[in-house]
């Protein structure tokens, strides 16, 4: 069965018998509003080292080149626009009685498209904060270099990098959301990154119907229940639109 064109009717009733749902998503629901993946053929990590960017050490070494990369990665996600995926999320957290998203994603486009409950597991390129003591700093959108904190330290964009700690609460949300998840989306991410990727594996566990849906297959394909190949922005609007002729006609 294409699960472009059609959308099993197993994932239809489940989501109709559910009263909670949880998500995870990725770099793979923005790309349709042209924010670049990062492991697809033009993928910011097939292209670029992340050793030189998204690592701690990155950063000391070469402030002012990771803060650069930042700052043109913020003017992107600053001028893009949620896609009919964002938009479909929010429209289901209206419908659920609990619903919510957990997501790798730094570009707060869930939040722009009407999405209330948001786990950021990834940080949010829109804030700064200090590296040293950590406290948030407002800085205006043409900061051309990174400043200093008033302890001393380097300001920089409060995403996670690689070896860091994902924000507990976040984080522990997000697993709590996963463990009593009726239906369990994973959403545009290849699943690799960890703990992320951990949390479809634990709502499948904890008895969550898992569904993916993703443009290609990803190691997570062989665990889900159902999974859906195609973009994110098509195939979610379809599934809504099936769910809520269903829900309307009995
Ligand atoms: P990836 O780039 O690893 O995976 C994105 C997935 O989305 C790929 O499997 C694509 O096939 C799929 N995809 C692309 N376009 C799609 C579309 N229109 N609809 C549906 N799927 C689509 O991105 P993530 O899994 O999000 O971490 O990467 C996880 C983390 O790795 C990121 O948060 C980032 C990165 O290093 C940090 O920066 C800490």
């Amino acid at each position: 069965m294409d699960g472009v064109n059609t959308i099993p009717n197993i994932v239809v009733e489940r989501c109709l018998g559910a009263r909670r749902i949880a998500v995870l998503t990725g770099a793979g629901i923005s790309a349709e509003s042209g924010v670049p993946t990062f492991r697809d053929r033009d993928g910011l990590w097939t292209k670029l080292n992340p050793q030189e960017l998204a690592f701690m050490e990155a950063f000391l070494k070469n402030p002012q080149h990771v803060w650069e990369w930042y700052q043109s990665r913020r003017k992107v996600m600053q001028e893009v626009k949620p896609n009919p995926a964002h938009y479909t999320l929010a429209a289901m957290e209206d419908f659920y009685p609990v619903f919510s998203i957990a997501t790798q994603n730094i570009d707060g486009l869930h939040q722009r498209a009407g999405s209330r409950k948001v786990f950021e597991l990834h940080g949010n390129i829109e804030r700064n904060r200090c590296s040293v003591c950590g406290r948030f700093v407002e800085l205006p959108d043409e900061t051309a270099e990174p400043p200093r904190c008033s302890c001393g330290g380097l300001i920089r964009p409060d995403v996670v990098w690689f070896g860091e700690m994902l924000p507990e609460e976040a984080l522990d949300s997000a697993a709590q959301a996963a463990r009593t998840a009726e239906v369990y989306f994973s959403i545009g991410t290849s699943a690799q990154v960890f703990p992320a990727a951990q949390l479809p594996y634990d709502a499948a566990e904890h008895g969550a119907f898992l569904v993916e849906i993703n443009a290609e297959p990803t190691a997570l394909t062989p665990y889900a229940h159902i999974s859906l190949q195609g973009k994110a922005g098509e195939i979610l609007p379809r599934l809504w639109r099936a769910i809520s002729e269903k829900a309307a006609n009995g």
